[in-house]
């Protein structure tokens, strides 16, 4: 190989490096679906990239739209401009200028399917807007959930009495800016402890761990958990405490020490008033021999 076709290739080489970061564009990265509770809220998360790095929240316009019209808005920063229908239940939780476009709804309505989609401007002026690019392949679709999810409960099969008995309360959302209350029928606060988790992308998780120490009494009763959604509405599942006494034999030692107790002092009665009769009926034949030698 001559010096030549080396330096081709280390050219090669370079260029192929950092083509890719030249010709990063914007995109902009949206869930997809979502399941969305009527009444109450959601939040879309979101995030773009564009070329030149982060550029400051006041020189970027984000918008979000509905899919078949980039005119009908649901968010922009002047509220003139989004439609009626939508005005002061959108804001964008996410800063444009950290690359976030996260946006929340709420009290969502029925026919608020989407799909909606992000776009992003950037104003070279504060005036003029330049360098406008829509993502319009990144639109999220609502499925609209009438009634809210069941939280599910799980638990050891039995509880014993007396020793500390836990149960986990579940409920899947997608508004963790206002995140479902979980209540116990039972215990104080402070019996309970709270999870929130993301399970995949814009579904979350809250959680509410009890635990108890059951007593006798307990057996038989319910544990309830209710989950109270943003926007009122609310959903619960029981389950039945079954309660094993801790183990103890008094049921079986004390009648038995009392039925043993009884027959030896029975036993010992009837020894001893045996005795009484034998020396008895010795005493009487004595005489009757005596008064038969007599005779
Ligand atoms: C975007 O903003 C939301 C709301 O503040 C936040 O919860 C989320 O973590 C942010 N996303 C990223 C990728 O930083």
């Amino acid at each position: 190989m001559d010096q030549n076709s080396k330096m081709m290739i280390f050219c090669l080489f370079l260029a192929a490096l950092s083509s890719p970061v030249f010709a990063e564009e914007w995109k902009a990265n949206v869930v997809k679906s979502l399941d969305a509770l009527v009444s109450s809220c959601i939040v879309v998360p979101c995030s773009f990239t564009h070329p030149k790095g982060n550029l400051p929240t006041s020189r970027l316009r984000g918008i979000w739209h509905r899919s078949n019209d980039r005119n009908e808005r649901i968010y922009y920063e002047d509220q003139t401009q989004v439609l009626e229908n939508f005005r002061g239940r959108t804001r964008l939780l996410g800063h444009l200028g950290q690359s976030n476009c996260t946006l929340e709804m709420m009290d969502v309505k029925d026919h608020d399917n989407g799909p909606f989609c992000f776009r992003i401007e950037q104003a070279l002026t504060e005036t003029k807007t330049d360098d406008k690019f829509s993502f319009v392949e990144d639109c999220v679709k609502f499925r609209m959930l009438p009634d809210p999810p069941k939280p599910t409960l799980t638990h050891p099969k039995t509880a014993i009495e007396g020793h500390p008995y836990t149960v986990t309360c579940s409920v899947t959302h997608t508004c963790p800016s206002h995140v479902p209350k979980l209540t116990w029928n039972r215990g104080t606060a402070n019996d309970a402890t709270e999870v929130h988790k993301e399970t995949h992308p814009g579904n979350w998780e809250a959680q509410s761990i009890l635990t108890i120490i059951p007593k006798e009494k307990d057996d038989h009763t319910e544990i309830k958990c209710t989950a109270q959604f943003n926007g009122g509405k609310t959903s619960f599942t029981t389950l039945t405490l079954y309660v094993k006494r801790t183990e103890n034999y008094n049921h079986i030692i004390i009648p038995t020490v009392a039925a043993i107790g009884t027959a030896v002092i029975f036993a010992v009665f009837c020894i001893l008033m045996a005795k009484k009769y034998k020396t008895r009926i010795a005493e009487l034949q004595n005489q009757e021999g005596r008064s038969r030698i007599s005779r």
